[in-house]
């Protein structure tokens, strides 16, 4: 892989997305637009990397993409032709070749980019534009030949009739030999329609330089869709999603009706598992083996362990055990972590709560910051009351213990090992091991000798 630095220009306003936050920052996945781009370029191991940003946004991107790359402000939006000159002011090393790129292509790959900067590198080319075939290359900036060569780009508001019929476009990917562009900046005018210096009209002036001019066609048109507006956003997010599933089937993941299944980029998928319709999978989700999900499902930032089944749920945050049941309408909040084989069962709310293995809270509960211990059994209605409007106090069930249906218990409060509790119990104090308690509230039973 010959040697090179990146530039990618995300100083544009986004306007025509109407976003109110910078178009690359815009989550296709559950990753920002911008870090699909830099993502992508960084496996190839630029020399340097510098994103080009407007001061507005320059914290965010900072923010975004932590040590990844170097930035450089460009002070006002006055074209791409500006903005790569305000990345070359920020580069060290102002020699040999740029890979410059748009922070808003984020379908371009790793691959993509390799072939581009190995196509220059073997061509002895001083620019080459990466460019693809559309059928409608409406808003793209067109290539025109001449005797094949290509002569120029002509951006499609500038472009006359039989300009606009040319399918090949730029795709705003290129490889430039620094010492070959650099005087070219200087002869950059803004007289076009939209009054900006156009990184574009460079090619036209190393062409007429006699400079080695080439491009590299993309053979995977979709793959240099450059997104300007929510709808072209909303293609790539469904691109992007397609290739995350497709990834996910070819390890052994199976889904029922694949255009209904949504995957963010850092989900982690085990083999055999079953992925039924209208499941969303987000954020940095790992699901084990052989687990059956769905159908409507959600799961955001959780862990799944193998062979466990959700129907119809929704999880956050959350940690489950290997061969549990959850749902249907079952919701896991953060901080809830399930052992082995627990079952939670339908409108049953879990919040910040530990339930050890083979424990079971089969319906209409709500559980919040409780530690239940292994081989519980919560009755139907059975309510943990946490909060008494200032403050959130724990409740711990101990092993073996069976909860009552309808039973309120009011936190701080222990019951102890296989203690059992009355339907209908108010509990307020602590309830001993073994012990039975019911009422309202909840006082211990006298125990009956055997036979009366
Ligand atoms: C650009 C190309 C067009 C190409 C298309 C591919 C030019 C003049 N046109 O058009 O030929 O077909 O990309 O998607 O280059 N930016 C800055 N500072 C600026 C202006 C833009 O950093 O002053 C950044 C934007 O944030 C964006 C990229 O440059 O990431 C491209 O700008 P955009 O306005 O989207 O250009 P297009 O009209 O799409
Ligand atoms: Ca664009």
């Amino acid at each position: 892989m010959p040697s090179f630095s990146a530039i990618v220009l995300a100083a544009g306003q986004g306007k025509r997305t109407g976003l109110p936050y910078p178009k690359v920052l815009h989550s296709l996945c559950g990753k920002p637009m911008l870090a699909w781009v830099i993502d992508a370029i960084k496996e190839l191991s630029p020399a340097e990397i510098i994103v080009v940003v407007s001061p507005a946004h320059e914290k965010a991107v900072r923010e975004l993409l932590g040590g990844k790359a170097a930035l450089a402000v460009q002070e006002s939006p006055k074209g791409t032709g500006h903005a790569l000159m305000c990345g070359i002011e920020a580069l060290k090393n102002k020699k040999g070749t740029i890979l410059a790129a748009c922070g808003d292509t984020p379908l371009l790959t790793e691959e993509n980019f390799k072939n581009l900067i190995e196509f220059h590198y073997v061509k002895k080319s001083s620019a080459t534009i990466l460019t693809t075939l559309l059928e409608n290359p409406t808003g793209y900036g067109r290539i025109v030949r001449s005797k094949k060569q290509v002569a120029k780009i002509v951006e499609e508001k500038d472009a006359p009739p039989a300009v606009k019929k040319i399918k090949e476009i730029n795709t705003g990917t290129y490889c430039f030999e620094l010492e070959k562009i650099l005087p070219s900046f200087s002869q950059l005018t803004n007289q076009n329609s939209q009054h900006e210096y156009y990184l574009t009209d460079c090619i036209a002036w190393l062409v007429k330089k006699r400079q080695k001019v080439q491009s590299c066609v993309l053979e995977d048109s979709s793959a240099g869709l450059g997104v300007n507006t929510l709808q072209e956003m909303s293609e790539a997010a469904a691109l992007l999603n397609d290739r995350l599933k497709q990834k996910w089937m070819d390890r052994g993941v199976f889904m029922v009706a694949p255009d209904t299944i949504f995957l963010d980029a850092d989900v982690m998928i085990g083999q055999g598992t079953v992925l039924h319709p209208f499941t969303s999978i987000q954020q940095a989700t790992v699901i084990g083996n052989h687990c059956r999900i769905g159908p409507s499902v959600q799961i955001i930032n959780s862990n799944i362990s193998d062979q466990t089944a959700v129907f119809n749920s929704v999880i956050i945050g959350s940690k489950v055990g290997s061969e549990c049941m959850i749902g249907p309408y079952s919701y896991l909040r953060p901080g809830t972590v399930l052992a082995s084989r627990v079952k939670i069962g339908d409108f049953v709310e879990v919040k910040n709560s530990q339930v050890g293995s083979h424990s079971k809270i089969p319906h209409l509960s709500y559980i919040g910051d409780a530690t239940i211990d292994e081989n519980v059994n919560i009755g139907a209605g059975a309510i943990t009351c946490n909060y008494d409007g200032k403050g959130k106090y724990p409740t711990r069930i101990r092993k073996n213990a069976f909860i009552g249906s309808n039973s309120n218990l009011v936190a701080p409060v222990e019951i102890g090992e296989s203690a059992v509790t009355g339907a209908g119990s108010v509990v307020t104090k602590d309830v001993k091991p073994g012990a039975v308690v019911a009422g309202v509230p909840a006082k211990e039973l006298e125990k009956r000798e055997a036979g009366k």
